[in-house]
Protein backbone atom coordinates (compact mmCIF):
# COMPACT_ATOMS: atom_id res chain seq x y z
CA UNK A 1 0.00 0.00 0.00
CA UNK A 2 2.63 2.48 1.04
CA UNK A 3 4.84 2.08 -2.11
CA UNK A 4 1.93 3.37 -3.91
CA UNK A 5 2.09 5.97 -2.35
CA UNK A 6 5.44 6.95 -2.42
CA UNK A 7 6.63 9.43 -5.31
CA UNK A 8 10.05 9.95 -7.41
CA UNK A 9 11.42 13.45 -8.10
CA UNK A 10 14.54 13.60 -10.74
CA UNK A 11 15.35 9.86 -9.44
CA UNK A 12 15.03 10.00 -5.49
CA UNK A 13 12.26 8.73 -3.74
CA UNK A 14 9.81 10.44 -1.17
CA UNK A 15 7.18 8.93 1.00
CA UNK A 16 4.24 10.72 2.88
CA UNK A 17 5.07 13.07 5.59
CA UNK A 18 2.16 15.53 6.55
CA UNK A 19 -0.85 16.11 4.86
CA UNK A 20 -2.65 18.96 3.08
CA UNK A 21 -5.03 18.91 5.37
CA UNK A 22 -2.87 18.48 8.73
CA UNK A 23 -0.98 21.98 7.33
CA UNK A 24 -3.92 23.86 7.18
CA UNK A 25 -4.32 23.30 10.80
CA UNK A 26 -0.68 24.11 11.28
CA UNK A 27 -1.23 27.61 9.64
CA UNK A 28 -3.94 28.60 11.47
CA UNK A 29 -2.24 28.37 14.98
CA UNK A 30 0.66 30.24 13.30
CA UNK A 31 -2.52 32.89 12.05
CA UNK A 32 -4.49 33.01 15.61
CA UNK A 33 -0.95 33.45 17.60
CA UNK A 34 0.03 36.01 15.57
CA UNK A 35 -2.90 37.61 15.33
CA UNK A 36 -2.87 37.72 19.38
CA UNK A 37 0.14 39.81 18.89
CA UNK A 38 -0.42 42.32 16.37
CA UNK A 39 -4.06 43.03 16.57
CA UNK A 40 -5.06 46.57 16.09
CA UNK A 41 -1.59 47.10 14.23
CA UNK A 42 -0.11 46.63 11.14
CA UNK A 43 2.74 44.46 10.42
CA UNK A 44 4.28 44.28 7.17
CA UNK A 45 4.18 40.22 6.46
CA UNK A 46 7.42 39.89 4.17
CA UNK A 47 7.52 36.76 2.23
CA UNK A 48 10.64 34.95 1.08
CA UNK A 49 10.60 33.64 -2.03
CA UNK A 50 10.54 31.00 -3.55
CA UNK A 51 9.72 28.61 -0.76
CA UNK A 52 6.72 30.78 0.87
CA UNK A 53 4.69 30.89 -1.96
CA UNK A 54 1.68 28.53 -0.61
CA UNK A 55 2.53 29.10 3.19
CA UNK A 56 2.53 32.35 2.55
CA UNK A 57 -1.25 32.58 0.63
CA UNK A 58 -2.60 30.39 3.24
CA UNK A 59 -1.53 32.22 6.21
CA UNK A 60 -3.09 35.49 4.61
CA UNK A 61 -6.02 34.47 4.22
CA UNK A 62 -6.54 32.98 7.11
CA UNK A 63 -5.40 36.05 9.22
CA UNK A 64 -8.03 38.40 10.34
CA UNK A 65 -5.80 41.60 10.88
CA UNK A 66 -4.70 44.43 9.13
CA UNK A 67 -1.35 44.10 7.12
CA UNK A 68 0.88 45.57 4.54
CA UNK A 69 2.49 42.38 2.35
CA UNK A 70 5.70 42.65 0.66
CA UNK A 71 8.71 39.87 -0.92
CA UNK A 72 12.24 39.24 -0.88
CA UNK A 73 13.57 36.66 -3.03
CA UNK A 74 16.80 34.57 -1.76
CA UNK A 75 18.44 31.94 -3.35
CA UNK A 76 20.20 29.11 -1.18
CA UNK A 77 22.23 26.90 -2.64
CA UNK A 78 22.36 23.27 -2.18
CA UNK A 79 24.16 20.56 -2.97
CA UNK A 80 21.85 18.08 -3.96
CA UNK A 81 19.96 18.11 -0.34
CA UNK A 82 22.53 19.95 2.07
CA UNK A 83 22.83 23.55 2.26
CA UNK A 84 26.29 24.79 1.03
CA UNK A 85 26.02 27.86 3.14
CA UNK A 86 26.19 30.27 0.62
CA UNK A 87 23.05 32.85 -0.22
CA UNK A 88 22.78 35.57 -2.88
CA UNK A 89 19.79 38.43 -2.58
CA UNK A 90 18.22 38.29 -6.10
CA UNK A 91 15.41 40.79 -4.82
CA UNK A 92 15.97 43.26 -1.96
CA UNK A 93 12.85 45.50 0.25
CA UNK A 94 10.70 46.72 -1.75
CA UNK A 95 8.81 49.12 0.45
CA UNK A 96 10.32 51.53 3.38
CA UNK A 97 10.10 49.38 6.58
CA UNK A 98 11.27 52.76 8.58
CA UNK A 99 8.94 52.48 11.74
CA UNK A 100 7.49 49.22 10.61
CA UNK A 101 7.02 46.06 12.52
CA UNK A 102 7.97 43.38 10.04
CA UNK A 103 7.33 39.80 10.14
CA UNK A 104 9.40 37.84 7.97
CA UNK A 105 7.65 34.48 6.79
CA UNK A 106 10.10 31.36 5.80
CA UNK A 107 8.81 28.25 4.14
CA UNK A 108 12.06 26.66 6.29
CA UNK A 109 14.72 27.21 8.46
CA UNK A 110 17.04 24.62 8.11
CA UNK A 111 21.38 25.86 9.55
CA UNK A 112 19.71 29.38 9.70
CA UNK A 113 22.34 30.88 7.42
CA UNK A 114 19.54 32.33 5.28
CA UNK A 115 17.84 34.45 8.45
CA UNK A 116 21.01 35.36 8.98
CA UNK A 117 21.27 37.05 6.04
CA UNK A 118 17.98 38.28 6.64
CA UNK A 119 19.08 40.02 9.74
CA UNK A 120 22.40 41.28 7.99
CA UNK A 121 19.51 42.96 5.40
CA UNK A 122 17.45 44.36 8.02
CA UNK A 123 19.73 46.11 9.70
CA UNK A 124 20.19 49.12 6.99
CA UNK A 125 15.85 49.16 7.81
CA UNK A 126 14.85 51.43 10.63
CA UNK A 127 12.26 48.98 11.44
CA UNK A 128 10.34 49.50 14.55
CA UNK A 129 10.76 45.82 15.05
CA UNK A 130 11.11 42.34 13.42
CA UNK A 131 10.44 39.09 13.88
CA UNK A 132 10.69 35.54 12.15
CA UNK A 133 7.98 33.11 11.21
CA UNK A 134 8.49 29.90 9.73
CA UNK A 135 6.11 26.36 9.07
CA UNK A 136 8.89 24.26 9.09
CA UNK A 137 12.35 24.20 11.30
CA UNK A 138 14.62 21.70 11.66
CA UNK A 139 16.40 22.16 15.42
CA UNK A 140 18.86 19.31 15.20
CA UNK A 141 20.62 21.76 12.28
CA UNK A 142 19.99 25.08 13.32
CA UNK A 143 23.43 27.03 13.61
CA UNK A 144 22.00 30.77 14.63
CA UNK A 145 21.73 32.40 17.97
CA UNK A 146 18.84 34.49 16.01
CA UNK A 147 15.38 33.71 17.46
CA UNK A 148 13.18 32.03 15.85
CA UNK A 149 9.51 34.14 16.87
CA UNK A 150 6.87 31.76 15.42
CA UNK A 151 7.37 27.88 14.18
CA UNK A 152 4.86 26.08 12.72
CA UNK A 153 6.26 22.48 13.35
CA UNK A 154 9.45 21.46 14.28
CA UNK A 155 10.99 18.35 11.93
CA UNK A 156 13.92 16.01 11.78
CA UNK A 157 16.74 16.82 9.58
CA UNK A 158 15.45 14.85 6.58
CA UNK A 159 15.00 16.67 3.19
CA UNK A 160 11.49 17.35 2.76
CA UNK A 161 9.46 18.66 -0.27
CA UNK A 162 5.94 20.17 -1.64
CA UNK A 163 3.89 22.91 -0.42
CA UNK A 164 6.27 25.53 -1.69
CA UNK A 165 9.33 23.24 -0.88
CA UNK A 166 11.64 21.71 -3.43
CA UNK A 167 14.29 19.31 -4.68
CA UNK A 168 16.15 20.94 -7.64
CA UNK A 169 13.92 23.25 -8.79
CA UNK A 170 11.24 20.66 -8.73
CA UNK A 171 8.09 19.23 -6.40
CA UNK A 172 6.90 22.70 -5.08
CA UNK A 173 2.53 22.14 -6.55
CA UNK A 174 2.45 19.28 -4.64
CA UNK A 175 0.17 20.39 -2.12
CA UNK A 176 1.04 17.50 0.69
CA UNK A 177 4.56 16.96 2.29
CA UNK A 178 7.29 13.93 1.54
CA UNK A 179 9.81 13.33 2.96
CA UNK A 180 13.33 11.75 0.97
CA UNK A 181 13.08 8.16 2.05
CA UNK A 182 16.34 6.35 3.70
P1 LIG B 1 19.11 27.57 5.73
O1 LIG B 1 19.71 28.82 5.12
O2 LIG B 1 20.11 26.46 5.87
O3 LIG B 1 18.33 27.82 7.00
O4 LIG B 1 18.11 26.97 4.68
C1 LIG B 1 17.06 27.70 4.28
C2 LIG B 1 16.63 27.34 2.88
O5 LIG B 1 17.10 26.07 2.44
C3 LIG B 1 15.14 27.25 2.88
O6 LIG B 1 14.56 28.51 2.66
C4 LIG B 1 14.89 26.27 1.75
O7 LIG B 1 14.89 26.97 0.53
C5 LIG B 1 16.08 25.36 1.78
N1 LIG B 1 15.82 24.11 2.51
C6 LIG B 1 16.30 23.74 3.72
N2 LIG B 1 15.85 22.53 4.08
C7 LIG B 1 15.04 22.12 3.09
C8 LIG B 1 14.25 20.93 2.88
O8 LIG B 1 14.18 19.98 3.68
N3 LIG B 1 13.56 20.89 1.70
C9 LIG B 1 13.59 21.87 0.79
N4 LIG B 1 14.30 23.01 0.94
C10 LIG B 1 15.02 23.12 2.07
MG1 LIG C 1 13.31 29.15 1.00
Amino acid sequence: MQAIQEISIRGKTFVPFIEGAEIQKIVEELSEKIYYHYQGRTPVFVGVLNGVIMFFSDFLKKYPGNCEIAFIQLASYHNNICSSGKVDIISNWPVDLTDREVVIFEDIVDTGTTLEKINEMIRDQKVKSSKVATLFFKPDVYKSDLPVDYIGRSIPNRFIVGYGLDFDGMGRNIPDIYQLKD
